[in-house]
């Protein structure tokens, strides 16, 4: 299994498209079946989500601002598109599937979600490939792998609702 740091987060990106697939095959009906169905699925999208912001904020984002300086920009850009998720997770974490606003949310969710994946793997990572060594990927990889055994799954855990706090206060 390759820990390159840029393959990991590329295959999360691939799990989430995934689930983001499933969500929207789910249904815009609102019988019982499919709201229970998309219920478990925006838990499972959330869970995923948060253990892979986790190790990006952790490990990629810091590593990359400090190794190649003029991505700063990006990153800080990166850490807002997050901080969005980041909030709209933690809505709809507390929301039931059947609450009014509960789908129109989970759209804004995947769209901007979306538009931030597909920005990572077409622009940034091409960027972080030519700025780092090969090493320096596969050291970071290593780290993920390893960080992402005690990753916060969940938006109410305190090292998720620290990150929130945080962005908003700094
Ligand atoms: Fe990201
Ligand atoms: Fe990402």
């Amino acid at each position: 299994m390759s820990t390159d740091a840029i393959v990991i987060l590329k295959d999360d990106h691939q799990q989430i498209r995934k689930l983001f697939r499933e969500f929207r095959g789910a249904g815009e009906k609102a019988t019982a079946t499919a709201t229970a169905t998309k219920g478990k699925l925006a838990t499972h999208i959330i869970e995923e989500l948060n253990v892979h912001t986790y190790l990006e904020n952790e490990v990629m984002y810091p590593e990359v601002r400090r190794l190649i300086p003029e991505l700063e920009g990006d990153v800080l850009e990166s850490y807002e598109e997050h901080h969005v998720a980041d909030v709209l997770s933690m809505e709809l974490y507390a929301m039931k599937p059947d609450a009014e606003r509960f789908d129109a949310k989970m759209s804004v969710l995947i769209e901007n979600v979306t538009h931030h994946m597909d920005e990572e793997e077409q622009q940034w990572f091409p960027k972080v490939r030519k700025g780092l060594g090969r090493s320096q990927l596969q050291e970071m990889g290593a780290r993920m792998v390893e960080l992402r055994k005690t990753a916060p799954r969940s938006p109410a855990q305190p090292s998720a609702l620290k990150k929130v706090v945080d962005a908003v206060i700094a």
